[in-house]
């Protein structure tokens, strides 16, 4: 039975440049993605099933049309039009939260069908259908560290951060991406910088999501405010549409002292001591 893990996908930078007639933005961003993440697991059945279990199951709900069993259905259109599946989404990773979520999910689902019907995961109609089922589905489907262009889905390999100690939490607000893009203010602020090392483009940019995603959920400022308060931090800043924020740190005690504290000083908020690849 083919497990795939759906690694957090973190945005380092995310700028918006322009709105698209089609309802999209150009942006330009650097994606990475964490140690940790959600589970797919899929294996052939007599007939169709979908189980959620983990941490968040109850926020994914077992609907039968979700970004998991989308991505089955193309992916049985396009090679395996006879199969059933019997698939399991064990889920960790807080939803509509900036760093994946259903995304990651359905990456991972094609990834492991095309594992278990030996599909070459290079092969292009396996883009093709990550493309249409959403603008980050393409990265996740890479998993890699990438630079992102266009809706987010043209895509140019970069450098990883080599598993940077990094620390996402997120205050337990779901925030809509399709509502954060419509707050954008249309202000072009600029490009991301096209050379130079991952961490270091990263650092001089930005993420322009975060002021309207911050007017959605102010509580943000606050999730920023504290990562950035702690020792070691190198970076900290909303992946995203949000509301998850991530930091990284000089080394794992550092980060680990970071987890520490904010479990102590906001309980209730979820968190991620994780490395960045
Ligand atoms: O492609 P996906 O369904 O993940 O996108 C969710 C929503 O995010 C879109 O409907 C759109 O409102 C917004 N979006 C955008 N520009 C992008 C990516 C997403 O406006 N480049």
């Amino acid at each position: 039975m083919p497990t795939e893990t759906a690694p957090a996908k973190i945005n380092l930078a995310l700028h918006v440049r322009a709105r698209r007639a089609d309802g999209y933005h150009e942006l330009e961003t650097l994606f990475v993605f964490a140690r940790d993440g959600d589970r797919v697991s899929v294996s052939l059945a007599d007939r169709e099933s979908f189980a959620v279990t983990g941490p968040f199951a109850a926020a994914v709900g077992p609907a039968a049309d979700n970004l998991v069993t989308r991505a089955e259905r193309a992916f049985c259109q396009a090679f395996a039009p006879d199969a059933r599946h019997s698939i399991t989404l064990d889920k960790h990773l807080p939803v509509a939260s900036g760093i994946g979520g259903g995304s990651a999910d359905a990456a991972a689902t094609l990834r492991a069908l095309a594992r278990l019907h030996d599909v070459s995961q290079e092969t292009p109609r396996l883009m093709t259908i990550a493309a249409a089922l959403g603008a980050d589905v393409p990265a996740c489907l890479l998993g890699r560290a990438t630079f992102g262009r266009g809706r987010g889905d043209a895509l140019t390999r970069i450098e990883g951060l080599g598993d940077m100690p990094a620390l996402l939490v997120n205050p337990g607000v779901a925030v809509s991406t399709a509502a954060v893009f419509a707050r954008w203010d249309g202000v072009d602020r600029g490009a991301l910088a096209t050379t130079g090392a991952t961490l270091a483009r990263a650092l001089a940019g930005r993420n322009d999501l975060q002021p309207p995603a911050e007017a959605v959920a102010p509580v943000i400022r606050d999730v920023v405010a504290r990562l950035r308060a702690c020792d070691g931090v190198v970076v900290a800043r909303m992946s995203g549409s949000g509301a998850t924020c991530f930091a990284l740190f000089e080394d794992a005690a550092a980060r680990d002292s970071a987890a520490a504290r904010i479990a102590i000083e906001t309980p209730d908020w979820w968190q991620s001591a994780t490395t960045i690849a």
